[in-house]
C-alpha cells in the first residue's frame, strides 16, 4: 500500500480552534498545521516519490516515516545524494533543547537519525542546547538545563546508536569547541535578519540574540574536527528550520558546504487544546513515564470519535484528527496493511476508542519497559558518547 492511502496521518489537529493563526516557531507550535503551506513559506521543497526512490536505492526497503511521508519537505537532501553517489560521505546533525524530560514525539526524528546512521555508516553530532533552554526559559535554572541534557542523552544511547559514530555535545561543557566557529558565523548574521527570522523584541535578552550562531556551529564542527569538509545531513521536526535558513546564508561565506536538511512532522498532544510540552504533561508521554500514567494520558486522550457508542457505531470515527490514530501511524504500526486496517474499521464504526486505546497503552508500555531499561543502562557508557573523549 501506498502513503497516499495513509493520507489520514496528513492531519494533524494541534488546537482546539481551526481557525487559530498557525505558528510555528522553535519555541512555539499552535493553531492546525499546514504543512503544504509550511512548505511554501518556508521555501522548502516537498520530498517528491522520485526522491523516495532515488533514498531506496541506498537504504533498501523505505523506513516507516519516509513511505507515510512523515518527513515530507527537505532542503538540498537531492544535493546530498548527488555528492554521495560521487563519493562524499555527509554527517548527520541533530539535537535536543533539555528543558525537561524526553517525548516521544522527540523521539520521532531520533528513530529516523538512527536509521540514517544505520544505511549510510555515518556519523552523528548530537547537540543538547542547555544555554539556549536557559536563555530562552526565564524559569529555568542553568543546572537544571544542563541535568536534563544528561538525562535526556540517556534517551539517545537507548535507541541504538553507535558509540565510535556518535559524538554528543553539550553546549555549556563544551563550549571551547563550539566558540570560534560561532564567532564566525555571528560575525556574519545582521540584527534585521535575526530579528526577522526569529521574531525577537525590544525586551529579548541579548544571550537568545547570539544563540542561533551556536546551533550552527555542529554543521562545521567535523571539518574543525577532523579537517574534512562534508556536508551535514539535518533530521528533525519543521520548527527548526528556521536556523537552518541563516545558517545556509553563513556557510559558503565560511568555506562550507550549506547544511541539508529533512523535516518531519510534528507528532501531535493528546489533549485537545494546546501542544505537546513539558509545561503540559498530559499533553505528551514522557520517555520515563510509569504504565500508570501512560495509562490515564492515553484513556484521556482526544480522539476522532463520536459522543456516543451507537453514534459511532452508525457513523465511525474519524481518524484523520484523532491522536491515539497518529501514535500508530508515527510509532506503534509498524504495518501499513494493519494502519489502514485501523483506519478503515475506524471509519465504518467496527471499532471504538477504548478498544484503541488499550491496544496504544500495551503497545507503548512494552516500548517503554525495554526503553527504560536500557535508559538506565546508558550511564555506564554515556562517556563513550561524549564528543571530547
Ligand atoms: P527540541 O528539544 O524542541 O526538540 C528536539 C527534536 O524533536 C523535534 N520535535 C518533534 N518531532 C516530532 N513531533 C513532535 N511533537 C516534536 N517536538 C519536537 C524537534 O524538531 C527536534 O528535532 N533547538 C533545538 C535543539 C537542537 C536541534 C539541533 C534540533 C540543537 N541543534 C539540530 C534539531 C537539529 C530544540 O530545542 O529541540
Amino acid at each position: 500500500m501506498s502513503y497516499k492511502e495513509l493520507k489520514c496521518v496528513d492531519g494533524i489537529l494541534l488546537d482546539d480552534e481551526e481557525k487559530n493563526e498557525m505558528v510555528v516557531t522553535p519555541w512555539e507550535v499552535k493553531g492546525r498545521v499546514d504543512y503544504e503551506r509550511l512548505i511554501r513559506e518556508f521555501g522548502t521543497q516537498p520530498i517528491t516519490d522520485e526522491l523516495l526512490q532515488r533514498i531506496s536505492k541506498h537504504t533498501g526497503d523505505l523506513h516507516l516515516q519516509l513511505r507515510r511521508k512523515l518527513f515530507f519537505s527537505h532542503r538540498d537532501l537531492d544535493s546530498i545524494l548527488d555528492l554521495y553517489e560521487e563519493g562524499v560521505k555527509f554527517v548527520l546533525y541533530t539535537g535536543r533543547g533539555p528543558s525537561g524530560p524526553v517525548h516521544l514525539g522527540h523521539l520521532v526524528p531520533w528513530i529516523f537519525t538512527k536509521h540514517l546512521q544505520d544505511k549510510f555508516d555515518t556519523r552523528l553530532y548530537f547537540q543538547m542546547t542547555d544555554d539556549e533552554k536557559f536563555v530562552v526559559n526565564d524559569e529555568l535554572k542553568l543546572e537544571e538545563a544542563q541535568n536534563f541534557g544528561y538525562e535526556n542523552v540517556l534517551d539517545l544511547i537507548a535507541l541504538g546508536f553507535k558509540p565510535d559514530n556518535t559524538f554528543t555535545i553539550f553546549d555549556v561543557k563544551d563550549i571551547g569547541l563550539l566558540y570560534e566557529i560561532a564567532l564566525e558565523a555571528a560575525k556574519r548574521i545582521t540584527y534585521s535578519t535575526a530579528k526577522a527570522t526569529f521574531g525577537f523584541q525590544d525586551n529579548t535578552n541579548i544571550g537568545w540574540i547570539f544563540w542561533p550562531a551556536i546551533q550552527a556551529v555542529p554543521c562545521f564542527i567535523h571539518a574543525k574536527l577532523t579537517g574534512e569538509n562534508v556536508p551535514a545531513l539535518i533530521p528533525a521536526a519543521i520548527d527548526q528550520d528556521p536556523y537552518w535558513r541563516i545558517t545556509r546564508d553563513v556557510a559558503p561565506k565560511l568555506g562550507y558546504y550549506k547544511p541539508a536538511q529533512i523535516h518531519c512532522r510534528f507528532l501531535p498532544s493528546l489533549v485537545k487544546t494546546g501542544k505537546m510540552s513539558a509545561s503540559q504533561p498530559e499533553s505528551s508521554i514522557f520517555t520515563t513515564d510509569s504504565p500508570d500514567v501512560v495509562k490515564r494520558k492515553i484513556w484521556n486522550a482526544f480522539t476522532g470519535g463520536k459522543a456516543t457508542v451507537s453514534e459511532q457505531k452508525k457513523m465511525g470515527g474519524d481518524p484523520y484528527i484523532c491522536s491515539i490514530f497518529k501514535y500508530f501511524a508515527y510509532l506503534f504500526e509498524e504495518n501499513d496493511d494493519e494502519l489502514a486496517e485501523w483506519n478503515r474499521k475506524c471509519r465504518v464504526g467496527e471499532i471504538l476508542c477504548g478498544y484503541c486505546k488499550t491496544e496504544l497503552t500495551e503497545r507503548v508500555n512494552q516500548f517503554l519497559v525495554e526503553h527504560q531499561k536500557k535508559r538506565e543502562k546508558a550511564r555506564d557508557i554515556i562517556e563513550k558518547f561524549y564528543i571530547e573523549r
